[in-house]
């Protein structure tokens, strides 16, 4: 008695004969897993439109990694984002964004994620930087980030670097139709320990593409099996940050979105909007 379990989150709308991919969620969520909601899953019109979008953010993340050079500001970045987006018939996303007030976000050194450009910070050589840039066209949302090493850096600090990368790399390749989200934590975060490094906890990635933040929130930590279960058509981003010492984060009082370690050591982040398909991840920002 009591059928408690029949809200499901998949559902299949009255009067639409159920494809195989329906009975095949049906039967996972009736399983007990956390099936994602069917208006999750996006129409080759949706795709094509966030791929779209993801190939004017990868030609501005390109810009910035032809311009960005020791001496200039932050500010200026912004302007290079802003510039391209606008001439590009796009909309840099986070510019208002619950109340941001630019068009990327800068992030050097200890900032973990969210730096606000400014005409006062100036790059210099040895510094780590990440540029992460959304992009709205035609109402599609692609977001992506990336690291630049400005000049020469440290030993530790590129292997902070390389190691982010790596780790991206192998949560995308951790993800698997009919897998679960936490597979792509786990692989993460193995590969962050390895190196004696630490993956943040407080943010995660998330669904993108017809809104900014979406389901599932994409955890780089976590236990295989754990979180949401992947389906085809599923969009969402991959963006671990990697800390050199401990995972713990704060936000600078001072502008309330800055995210800065804890220990203020250095920080490295890097992040692509993704579609899952039939065999895995195709990345839609390059
Ligand atoms: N692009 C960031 C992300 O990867 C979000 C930045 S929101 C902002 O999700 F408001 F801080 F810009
Ligand atoms: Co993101
Ligand atoms: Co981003």
């Amino acid at each position: 008695m009591g059928m408690f379990n029949n809200r499901k989150r998949w559902r299949v709308p009255a009067g639409v004969e159920p494809t195989e991919l329906d009975k095949k969620v049906m039967a996972f969520e009736s399983r007990g897993a956390l099936v994602p909601k069917r208006s999750l899953i996006r129409t080759p019109e949706e795709i094509e439109g966030i791929r779209k979008s993801g190939v004017i953010n990868t030609a501005i993340l390109d810009l910035v990694g032809e311009k960005i050079h020791a001496g200039m500001s932050t500010l200026e970045i912004d302007e290079i984002v802003h510039t391209y987006t606008i001439e590009h018939g796009a909309i840099p996303a986070t510019l208002g964004y619950e109340g941001y007030p630019k068009s990327v976000c800068t992030s050097i050194n200890e900032v973990v994620c969210h730096g606000i450009p400014s005409a006062k910070e100036i790059l210099k050589e040895g510094d780590i930087i990440n540029v992460d840039c959304t992009t709205i066209l035609d109402g599609y949302y692609a977001d992506a980030s990336r690291m630049f090493v400005i000049g020469k850096t440290t030993p530790q600090k590129q292997k902070l670097v390389d190691v982010a990368k790596e780790c991206l790399e192998i949560g995308m390749a951790a993800a698997k139709p009919f897998g679960f989200v936490g597979d792509i934590g786990n692989a993460i975060q193995q590969h962050a320990h390895k190196y004696g490094f630490s993956v943040v906890r407080d943010l995660c990635g998330h669904g993108v593409g017809i809104k900014f933040h979406d389901d599932p929130e994409v955890l780089h930590y976590g236990k295989k099996g754990t979180g949401m279960l992947l389906v085809p058509g599923m969009v969402f981003t991959i963006e671990p940050m990697v800390n050199m010492g401990t995972w713990k984060v704060f936000i600078d009082s001072a502008d309330g979105w800055t995210v800065i370690t804890e220990d203020e050591l250095p920080s490295a982040q890097w992040e692509h909007t993704f579609l899952m398909t039939e065999t895995g991840l195709e990345i839609l920002t390059h």
